[in-house]
């Protein structure tokens, strides 16, 4: 296996796009990254597309093929990848996986989603895909009610309070305030946390993330092939790749409190890099609702199991703290438009370890992390980058 480098990168603003049409957001991103990387669109041998539910959002489906040709990339191959919101984690480990193995030297990896288009109802029903439809989405379970089971379940197990999952929006949301590209760039409070509505019990709205527009695309060279043609003045090398699977219904799973497809993704990860969790600088968590990204830094390893929200609401996982989660505002600040998340992920990664973060910017980040999950934990991806 060669090492696999980010050369380049580029994303949309995050949140509602009625102006700008799906194709108009895959042009955006794919060539600011393009562009980014200094390389000609002749350049690219192959792109991995994530979509999750491009037919169900905007009536278009083929999307590996729009996108090569959007870009005006053919003929080269240009494939879809589904995995509900671990779609854009997919499609980049799939990309590292061809260049790594040598089949290609540089190919382009992208996520779109435009969820904004259809009612909130639809786009629960889509979104609830990601589940079970015999045992969850047909019983009529959206994905916040299916996460707010996992919330009460860390709470019963672990004593965890919905003030401490409160304050992992919180943070989001001031970290969100110095990224240009997203979605909802204000501060709020714990109390507003708490007196927003509840939208499933114990998740109200300020623990959710939102529905959002947007698509992120960045791209791959091997890290020889990119020290040859000069290119790695900004290269960020993946030095992990991993991916693990759990079962798709809530009702199969050994307990509801932990995510085990991210431990053993994340064990895996650490292996491979041959770091420990204390060796990370950053990390950019699937916080889809507030108790995920309690559960995620569990699972990564930042804090002991059924700790991470005493953990948060210490303040350890701040833009100043011990570990610095969700630089970018993550998915409740910054937005999910589900498929392009897990590349966007990627994107903070490579600005961050380029110091290119702004105000956001970790002090001397050396190792930067990403954790995406599809689903309520069937699929789980995780990255590891550090500066090649
Ligand atoms: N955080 C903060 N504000 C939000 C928000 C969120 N998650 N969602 C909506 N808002 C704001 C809107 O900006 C709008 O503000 P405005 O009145 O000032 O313009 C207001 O709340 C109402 O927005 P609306 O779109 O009507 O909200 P909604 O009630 O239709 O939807 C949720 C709210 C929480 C139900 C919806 O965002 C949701 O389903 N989120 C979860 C998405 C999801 O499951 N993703 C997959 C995860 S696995």
């Amino acid at each position: 296996m060669r090492g696999v480098s980010i050369v380049g990168a580029g994303q949309t603003s995050f949140g509602e796009h009625w102006e700008k049409s799906f194709k108009e957001l895959i042009a955006e991103a794919g060539i600011k990254a393009i562009d980014d990387s200094g390389l000609a669109r002749k350049d690219i041998q192959a792109v991995y597309g994530g979509c999750m539910a491009s037919g169900r959002f905007i009536g278009q489906e083929h999307i590996g093929a729009l996108i090569a040709d959007q870009l005006g990339l053919n003929p080269i191959p240009s494939t879809r990848l589904e995995a509900a919101c671990a779609s854009g984690g997919v499609a980049l480990r799939n990309g590292y996986i061809a260049v790594a193995s040598g089949l290609y030297d540089i190919v382009a990896v992208g996520g779109i989603e435009k969820m904004t288009e259809v009612s909130t109802e639809d786009a629960s029903f889509a979104l609830g895909g990601a589940g079970d439809q015999e045992t969850e989405l047909f019983m009529g379970a959206t994905f916040p009610a299916l996460y707010a089971l996992m919330a009460r379940s860390h709470m019963k197990e672990f004593g965890t309070t919905e003030e401490q999952m409160a304050s992992v929006s919180v943070k989001n949301h001031k970290n969100a305030v110095h990224n240009p590209f997203a979605q909802f760039r204000t501060e709020i409070t714990v109390e507003q946390v708490m007196q927003s509505g509840y939208v499933a019990s114990p998740l109200k709205l300020l623990d959710c993330s939102p529905i959002s527009d947007g698509a992120a695309a960045v791209i791959l060279c091997a890290s020889d092939v990119a020290k040859k043609m000069k290119m790695d003045g900004k290269a960020v090398e993946i030095i992990a790749s991993t991916q693990a699977s759990d079962t798709l219904a809530l009702a199969h799973r050994h307990n509801l409190y932990e995510t085990r497809a991210a431990k053993i993704a994340a064990d895996q990860a650490y292996k491979q890099a041959g770091i420990k969790p204390a060796d990370v600088s950053f990390a950019e968590a699937h916080d889809c609702f507030s108790a995920a990204e309690i559960m995620a830094i569990e699972a990564l390893g930042f804090c002991k199991q059924g700790e991470g929200g005493k953990f948060t609401e210490q303040g350890n996982t701040a833009l100043n703290g011990a570990i610095p989660v969700n630089t970018s505002g993550g998915l409740k600040a910054c937005g999910h438009p589900v498929a392009a998340t897990g590349v966007k992920q990627a994107i903070e990664a490579y600005l961050q370890l380029n110091e290119m973060a702004g105000k956001r910017q970790v002090r001397g980040a050396e190792t930067g992390l990403t954790h995406n999950v599809g689903g309520s934990g069937a699929t789980a991806v995780v990255h590891i980058y550090r500066r090649l």
